[in-house]
């Protein structure tokens, strides 16, 4: 069985690519520090595929930790490296926390899979990289600019410094998946997204407030120049994502291409009225909402063009938004907040 290890795997992508990853027969080992997600997953995950990955409670900023899980699993095939913040607005007041952590941990994995001989990478990264983008929908050339927030210049830090080590190193490889916006949650409702504190995303929000935990939504603005004036996101189900990173470990076995970044959306826009319109629709729920000023740093619109993953990957989005939607509706109404 080949083995992969998975940092950030309690977390909400990380979680179900576990599951996609355990589905399609590899070994799963799981770091996490359990900053940002509780142990409890891994139960949700083992009733889901019957299998509790091996876990170990390390930070990926702490060298001598992970060198010691690397040590054990020298054996892996790849790493999938989600281990990060991801707050957009808490970057930007503590930008000296999110380059610590986002950068310092992918040295610490990078230098591992040097010294223990590891040879593929999947890095999660982020559509945040284009900014807002003159032409749409956006391909893995559209040009990479300065991203709004320290967060987002991470990821395109990140990218650089992988593609780099790659250059200076016979044996790596790596795959920069740039993911646009993941919702929903696992179809048995035994993994999902579980926010610390108030949602800063749009998706655990309008749940949060149909279940009677917030009073209601605010739309951030609904004068941009979109079709009904709301913001416009490619809102791709967390399922379909983490399949990607399967499709990318297999590319990678396969010794294509060093270094290699794909787009991971649907293809889609859908504008933040059309959102609250599909949870409606999907759920027979109605929600609170209200029109406020735009978000700071929010851009207009981005949807992806998905082109590359459809053929090279062999990758596709599948479900719909409306089953995504009532997925992330579902896991919500099972979450037991103590
Ligand atoms: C942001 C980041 C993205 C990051 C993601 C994870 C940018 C450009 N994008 O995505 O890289 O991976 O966060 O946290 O930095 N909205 C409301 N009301 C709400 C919440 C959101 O109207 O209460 C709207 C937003 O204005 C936006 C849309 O919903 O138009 C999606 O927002 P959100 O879910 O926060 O994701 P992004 O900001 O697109």
């Amino acid at each position: 069985m080949q083995k992969v290890i998975i940092t950030g795997g309690t977390g909400y992508i990380g979680s179900h690519t576990v599951v996609e990853f355990q589905n399609a027969g590899f070994e799963v080992v799981v770091i996490d520090n359990l900053s940002n997600s509780i142990i409890e997953v891994l139960d949700g995950i083992e009733k889901i595929t019957g299998i509790r990955p091996i876990f170990y409670q390390v930070d990926v900023t702490e060298q001598k930790d992970l060198e010691i899980v690397f040590q054990k699993h020298g054996d892996a095939v790849a790493i999938i490296h989600f281990a990060a913040y991801k707050a957009v607005g808490e970057s930007v007041q503590e930008p000296l926390k999110y380059y610590h952590n986002n950068i310092q941990g992918l040295l610490n994995v990078l230098s591992n899979m040097l010294k223990y001989d590891i040879p593929n990478l999947v890095f999660s990264s982020s559509c945040t990289v284009y900014g807002q983008p003159d032409k749409l929908p956006v391909t893995e050339d559209t040009p990479v600019v300065k991203p709004e927030s320290p967060y987002g210049n991470t990821k395109k830090i990140n990218e650089e410094i992988i593609d780099d080590t790659i250059n200076s190193s016979e044996n790596l490889c790596a795959i920069s998946l740039r993911y646009f916006n993941p919702i929903g949650a696992h179809t048995s409702a035994y993994i999902g997204e579980l926010p610390l504190g108030v949602p800063d995303n749009l998706l655990p929000y309008i749940t949060q407030t149909a279940i009677g935990l917030r009073k209601e939504l605010s739309v951030f603005g609904d004068n941009y120049n979109t079709p009904d004036g709301t913001a416009i996101r490619d809102y791709i189900n967390v399922c379909d994502l983490a399949k990607a990173h399967v499709f990318a470990v297999k590319r990678l076995l396969n010794n294509v291409l060093k270094y290699e970044i794909f787009n991971i959306g649907t293809g889609k826009g859908s504008s933040v009225m059309e959102i609250i319109k599909a949870f409606e629709t999907s759920t027979g729920q109605k929600l609170n909402y209200k029109i406020v000023d735009r978000r700071a740093g929010d851009i207009e619109q981005v949807w992806a063009d998905t082109s590359k993953a459809n053929k090279v990957l062999g990758w596709k989005a599948e479900v719909s938004l409306d089953e995504t939607v009532k997925s992330a509706w579902e896991w919500e109404k099972k979450v037991k907040r103590d």
